[in-house]
């Protein structure tokens, strides 16, 4: 069968501007005739010549518009020189999965149609993202060329061809190029097999009927792993999984993992009095740990992982080369530097995007790390892993339970005992989705002023209903040097510090889809001999004092106006 190339006539659209994690709009925009086609094509413009052997890798988290865009990326893929597209069964492959697919199988690149947790359908989101050989998202420098591209294309290149079957697994002939629809799950069981003690983790649960686990997909691409992993591989009850057929719209849902929207698996928990309750995102790269009266907060999560690693996961074993060094992104909690500091492992501070940690990774600097929005991973591949971690808890309180034979330990014996030796690092995150880009802008203009004119330094504000006082120590625009490469990037979000420790940080998110979407994190460190009552209150009474002062100084409410978040993490 021939495959005659034809050159189709566009034009530039505005705005396709890869943000934090690709490209992501609403799906009606990407289903206008030509968007879709212009930005797969500015990929591999910006990636031309391609060499001759070219490898692409093509999946994603199965939601609405996938199917037709991977056909998509086959027409124009193949124009453009790609010889071998591996794709996920179905188009499905989760954001985890495609990397570790994109390492194992080295290949040169892989494009992913996912816009992670936002919702999906034909009225909601859609988004396609460029990962680059070493698996993770795209630096800054190619998506720069990716968005240079969007902006002078005036043709794109397609194949004529039929469609390729995504529901039959196998190799088929595509022209001058070769396609291989591949079982999306088997790959990535076999990489978290061969990280995690299964063994220990199957005897635990074997023997802990009690023990009771529940995983929730949200109708996300998760599902497909999640009940191979648990049902097959750990031997768990079907009752263990829920949610877990994956859906174009996720059921309608929103399949975000965090306590306002995993509501499914919170309730639940609650309701079935589930000790180890877990879920992951739309793309399966994020994941929230949540049992019966214990939630564990992303920036503790990498924390308790990172002390735990060595000694009870075999990945991370001193014999397989230990833990290198540890990293967090700038706004997630300081509670993973203290564990850095005393193991004496080096640690980063890098700006919010799983990107940033790619470069350490393979620098060989860098074994695990964090996010304060629920990611958590290492450098076993190079995203983020919602399963990863959710086994990774499962094997801590397996091994944790192997030495402690009287006392069934949970997730919040393993809190406790973290913040009995490091301190406790109270966090929270207020967002304030779609709100006006003005006002928005307003908020970061009138921080910025306070930072020029240092006006806020040694400013003492107090909460009127703690009466907690707080000096302003200093303001801080964030800025970032990449180590490894020399690169910068700057403007990352704005860091309030307040003499006891505590910071405020202010962030526009980078992965809105429509108007701005501010975030606000707070910190407040308690020291571990301040005792139990401090230690283990409920974080918003934690931080009650803090939030307080920050609304005040920031005048968020007056700029945004905004009475209260859209969501609380
Ligand atoms: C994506 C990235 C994460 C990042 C997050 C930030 O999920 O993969 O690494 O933390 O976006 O989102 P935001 O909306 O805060 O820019
Ligand atoms: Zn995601």
């Amino acid at each position: 069968m021939s495959f005659p190339v034809k050159e189709i006539p566009t034009k530039p659209f505005e705005g396709q501007k890869p943000g934090t994690s690709g490209l992501r709009k609403r799906v009606k925009v990407f289903q206008q005739e030509h968007y879709t086609e212009n930005f797969v094509q500015a990929i591999f413009t910006s990636i031309a010549p391609l060499p001759n052997d070219f490898t692409l890798v093509v999946g994603g988290d199965g939601r609405f518009f996938s199917p037709e865009t991977v056909q998509t990326i086959l027409k124009i893929g193949t124009a453009n020189g790609v010889k071998k597209f591996i794709i996920g069964h179905k188009s499905i492959l989760s954001t985890p999965a495609a990397s570790n697919v994109i390492r194992k199988y080295k290949a040169n690149g892989g494009i992913l149609l996912t816009a992670s947790h936002n919702p999906g359908g034909p009225n909601a989101d859609f988004g396609i993202k460029y990962n680059v050989s070493n698996g993770g998202p795209a630096p800054e420098n190619v998506t720069d060329k990716i968005f240079a591209a969007t902006k002078t294309i005036s043709s794109y290149k397609v194949v004529e061809a039929p469609p390729v079957d995504l529901a039959k697994i196998g190799e088929t002939t595509y022209g001058p190029a070769k396609v291989t629809v591949i079982d999306s799950v088997q790959d990535y069981v076999e990489l978290i097999e061969s990280i995690f003690d299964i063994p220990l983790i199957k005897k635990f649960l074997d023997t802990h009927p009690e023990f009771s686990v529940l995983f929730d997909g949200l109708h996300g691409v998760t599902g497909s792993y999640a009940s191979r992993l648990f049902t097959k591989v750990l031997g768990l009850p079907e009752s263990s999984i829920q949610n877990c057929v994956p859906l174009p719209d996720f059921g309608g849902g929103h399949p975000d993992p965090n306590l306002t929207y995993a509501k499914t698996l919170v309730d639940a928990v609650e309701a079935n009095n589930i000790l180890f309750g877990a879920a992951s995102d739309g793309d399966g790269d994020r994941n929230m740990i949540y049992g019966k009266g214990a939630f564990v907060t992303p920036s503790d999560s990498v924390a308790v992982i990172a002390d735990w690693a060595e000694e009870a996961i075999p990945y991370f074993s001193k014999k397989n080369g230990g833990v290198k060094g540890l990293a967090r992104s700038m706004p997630t909690s300081k509670a993973t530097d203290l564990v850095a500091k005393k193991k004496g492992l080096e640690y980063f501070e890098v700006p919010t995007g799983w990107k940033f940690f790619g470069n350490l990774m393979d620098a060989g600097r860098l074994s695990i790390c964090g996010e304060e929005s629920f990611g958590t991973g290492s450098d076993h591949i190079r995203e983020k892993d919602g399963l990863w971690a959710v086994v990774a808890w499962l094997n801590i309180l397996a091994y944790a339970n192997s030495q402690s034979p009287n006392k069934l330990l949970g997730i919040n014996d393993i809190l406790q005992r973290h913040w009995s030796i490091y301190g406790r690092s109270y966090f929270s995150r207020y967002d304030y989705e779609e709100v006006s880009s003005e006002g928005a802008q307003k908020l970061v203009d009138a921080l910025n002023k306070h930072l020029d004119a240092s006006s806020l330094a040694n400013k003492e504000f107090s909460s009127a209903s703690t009466n907690e006082k707080y000096v302003v120590k200093e303001i801080s625009n964030f800025s970032y040097t990449d180590p490894i490469d020399g690169s910068v990037s700057k403007n990352q979000g704005q860091i309030v510090e307040f003499t006891d420790g505590s910071r405020v940080v202010f962030r526009l998110s980078g992965t809105g889809s429509q108007g701005a979407t501010v975030r606000m994190y707070v910190e407040r460190y308690v020291a571990p001999d301040a005792g139990e009552k401090s230690l283990g209150a409920q974080a918003s009474d934690g931080l009650k004092g803090l939030i307080e002062v920050a609304l005040h100084l920031s005048n968020l409410k007056e700029f945004l106006g905004r009475e209260e978040p859209t969501v609380i993490t």
